[in-house]
């Protein structure tokens, strides 16, 4: 698809027609609206489509409305899948060149920048067919007078989202740390951020006994890699970002079973999270100073594999019992955790992981799953994710929670238990210092199972709006 932003109609043989739920009487065009009023069929309610095909200006055209709701009630998460749906609905009557009307509506810098996210992420879609596709691409003419800016920043927020899908939906033949590192060294020569990699003997040197444990099973050696963006060379303050970045899990020898494997690619959904987020930050240029570190590794099975039992250390020192090999996240994230508070002088710190099944049972594919021991800090996570039409919720850490992460024989278990969301969020949080501290469980919103609304099958790019707001709201 092609987007245009124009400010008037040049031909077109689909249209997308906003209206608010109050503005279903105003004449547009010749269409028949008012036949609508009171039919039941569209009544203009938030998210709503209904798809017409008339004769306007002497030739047929597939139109889609969406309604708008309330003009003071607009919710920006109900808008992008609204824009999505209308955009779909008009994609499939096999449309050439759609036109999206905002001009006339109020609010239109908001209609204006769901529209453009909704209709770019909604239009994303993967597959490694050999076949060239024979679709005709879609232009789609938003006529709108908005600030350019709003649809640039716009435009740079789906682009980025897109990033981090593409990044979860290659499947791990294809994507492992290296090829992984490689891609983030592309996106920081294209974007402007600066990359570095550390290769097996360097993480050896650095005793990341913990990251090195779940990644020695595989054939593949694991990279970590960090991302530094100085978009504030004047100020000391840090944002640290730490993503997940399980190539593949396998479980280990605590093996899954192939339900539970065959979508394992996603495990790096944390770390396409902040790749994405600093590809946004770049391109927009955020007078911000923000790191982030991904220990990418995978979790195979071999005769060198770590074991159910064993007793494990890590570059923070801490010992660990392994209950199970299949809770193998948060022993990359506490080596990664260690490094970027240790060594990269972050003043507050965020990490982000396909955690924990549990995380599913909790809030679903609505939201992210949340701990924080800083309710200033969360509270600008929750703004964030608010913005940018994602969810987020944060689970409690009461004093019973703390000991269950403690072992007889080892400083730590990484099989706490439940509540296993909160749990495994807490084992991470025994290394961030005395920083102020999120953690984000990604597990239920990082991969859609079929397309909806603004999301695609596979990846979805969760977080990587959030993650640049975030780092926005840190602007001096
Ligand atoms: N990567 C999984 C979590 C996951 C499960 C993400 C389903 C997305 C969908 C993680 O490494 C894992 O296996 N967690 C275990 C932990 C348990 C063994 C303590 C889990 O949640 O079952
Ligand atoms: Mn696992
Ligand atoms: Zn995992």
């Amino acid at each position: 698809m092609k987007l245009n932003i124009r400010d008037q109609v040049e031909k077109y043989d689909g249209m997308i027609l906003p209206l608010y739920e109050d503005g279903l009487a105003t004449k547009v065009l010749s269409l028949p609206l008012d036949e609508l009023q009171g039919s039941k069929k569209f009544e203009g309610k938030m998210g709503t489509t209904y798809k017409l095909t008339a004769v306007v200006e002497s030739s047929l055209k597939e139109i889609v409305l969406l309604g708008l709701g309330k003009k003071d009630d607009l919710n920006f998460r109900k808008l992008l899948n609204g824009f999505a749906d209308a955009y779909r609905l008009v994609k499939k009557q096999k449309t050439e060149k759609v036109v999206l009307h905002i001009e006339n509506l109020e609010h239109q810098e908001i209609l204006a920048k769901a529209a453009t996210e909704a209709v770019l992420m909604a239009d994303y879609s993967f597959d490694l067919k050999t076949k060239e596709k024979e679709d005709k691409e879609i232009e789609l003419d938003m006529i709108t007078s908005v600030d350019m800016k709003i649809i640039n920043e716009a435009y740079v927020l789906a682009e980025s989202n897109l990033v981090a899908r593409d990044l979860v939906n290659q499947p791990a033949n294809l994507m492992y740390p290296e090829t992984l590192a490689e891609k983030v060294l592309e996106l920081g020569e294209e974007k402007g951020f600066e990359v570095e990699i550390f290769e097996l003997e360097a993480i050896e040197a650095m005793e990341m006994e913990a990251f090195l444990s779940v990644a020695k099973a595989s054939d593949r050696d694991p990279r970590l890699i960090v991302m530094r963006y100085k978009g504030n060379p004047d100020s000391d303050e840090v944002l640290g970002y730490v993503g997940k970045g399980l190539t593949y899990d396998s479980g280990g020898l605590s093996i899954k079973p192939t339900t539970g494997m065959v979508t394992m690619k996603s495990d790096m959904g944390g770390a396409a999270a902040v790749i994405g987020a600093m590809t946004a930050i770049a391109d927009m240029e955020l007078k911000v100073n923000v790191t982030a570190v991904v220990a990418a590794c995978e979790n195979m099975i071999s005769g060198n594999a770590y074991r159910p039992g064993d007793i494990i250390g890590s570059m923070g020192g801490k010992s660990i019992f392994i209950g199970n090999t299949d809770a193998e996240g948060r022993l990359t994230l506490i080596d990664a955790m260690h490094y970027i508070v240790t060594r990269e002088n972050v003043n507050k710190v965020l990490d982000i992981a396909t955690l924990t099944g549990a995380a599913i049972y909790c809030t679903g594919d609505a939201a992210s799953a949340a701990i924080s021991n800083n309710d200033d800090f969360f509270k600008a996570v929750n703004e964030s994710f608010n913005k940018s039409g994602e969810q987020i919720w944060r689970m409690p850490i009461f004093d019973e929670y703390k000991e269950l992460i403690k072992h007889e024989e080892a400083d730590l278990t990484n099989t706490a238990g439940n509540p296993g969301t909160i749990t495994a969020g807490l084992f991470i949080g025994e290394f961030t210092g005395d920083l102020p501290w999120t953690h984000i469980d990604i597990a239920g919103t990082a991969f859609s199972k079929k397309e909806k609304g603004i999301l695609s099958k596979g990846g979805t790019g969760a977080a990587v709006k959030p993650l640049y707001y975030l780092a926005k709201n840190e602007e001096a």
